[in-house]
């Protein structure tokens, strides 16, 4: 049985509760992220950090929680669920007021809920479809303008999932005015020649923390990378094609809408960027 965390209590899976009456419950009023565990060590943990700072502050919810406080509850969890390899995922609501209100309550009375729990997940660095590669569907991008904040409004991502797997695909791109903006729950890339093309950072999508180390990880391995939006015509003719984000590393996409790229297995870029992730991620691992 798995240990978790519920405001400040370390607690059995089966024990811990929240209130009816809170407001990620009720509204989705909260944020998340999600944080990868290699070795018993967590990736990327001060990008994550920050982009959750980043969340909440656009939310006005006040941060209940210091870095070092934040890591030492990771640790906990990783070491009192023994996990190797998996994710903790980590969520904030604005927390429970004594009624269901529109307004938001007073900070003064009204502290956020904080929730931690971890997912084992043995063999994610070695996944298999990584190997192979995973197809894809487009469907039309329908959510709201702020997709640069983490919120837990999963709603449209997990019917986007649910469309692809319907497809008889592992995952979908989300497409607005004609341009990709990202995956379900991951950024989109394609490779054209020698250069790799993602869409610019902006309220349209989530400034992922894997994207961020890999574009780094892509320059210093002089790779070019054009960030510019692309077309899902211009994917599906591209040479590769990948996902990034952290429960998925780098994943290349092989097949979209059904049309194979390039000969349908995946592509050097993607392999080798995986790879650079994987290996640098370990050593910087805290
Ligand atoms: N999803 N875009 C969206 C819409 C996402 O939900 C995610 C992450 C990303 C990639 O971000 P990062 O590289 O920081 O994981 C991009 C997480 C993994 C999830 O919802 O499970």
């Amino acid at each position: 049985m798995r240990t978790v965390y519920v405001n400040g209590d370390y607690q059995s899976e089966t024990e811990a509760k929240v209130s009816v009456f809170d407001r990620g419950f009720l509204m989705a009023d909260g944020v998340y992220e999600v944080t990868s565990v290699l070795g018993g060590k967590l990736i990327d943990f001060d990008g994550h950090v920050a982009r959750l700072e980043r969340s909440l502050g656009a939310l006005d919810i006040a941060n209940p929680l210091s870095r070092d406080a934040l890591l030492g509850i990771h640790r906990e969890l990783v070491a009192r669920n023994a996990i190797d390899e998996g994710l903790v995922y980590l969520q904030i609501t604005r927390g429970a007021p004594a009624d269901r209100d529109f307004v938001f309550p007073d900070p003064e009375t009204t502290s956020p809920t904080v929730v931690l729990f971890t997912q084992s997940k043995p063999g994610l660095a070695d996944n298999p479809a990584a190997k192979t590669g995973i197809r894809i569907i487009g469907i039309d991008d329908i959510r709201w303008g702020r997709r640069d904040i983490k919120t837990v409004q999963l709603l449209y991502p997990s019917m986007g999932k649910m469309m692809a797997k319907r497809a008889g695909a592992d995952d979908a791109w989300m497409v607005e005015d004609g341009f990709v903006t990202e995956g379900t729950s991951n950024n989109a890339y394609i490779v054209q020649g020698d250069r790799i093309v993602t869409r610019p950072l902006s309220s349209d999508i989530l400034s992922g923390i894997t994207r961020a180390a890999v574009l780094r990880f892509a320059g210093e391995a002089r790779m070019e990378v054009d960030e510019r939006p692309f077309t899902l015509d211009e994917a599906k003719a591209a040479d590769e094609a990948f996902i990034t984000s952290a429960s998925t590393f780098v994943m290349p996409v092989v097949e979209i809408d059904g049309i194979a790229l390039g000969d349908g297995s995946p592509g050097p870029v993607a392999t080798r960027l995986r790879e650079i992730y994987l290996e640098e991620s370990r050593k910087a691992a805290i």
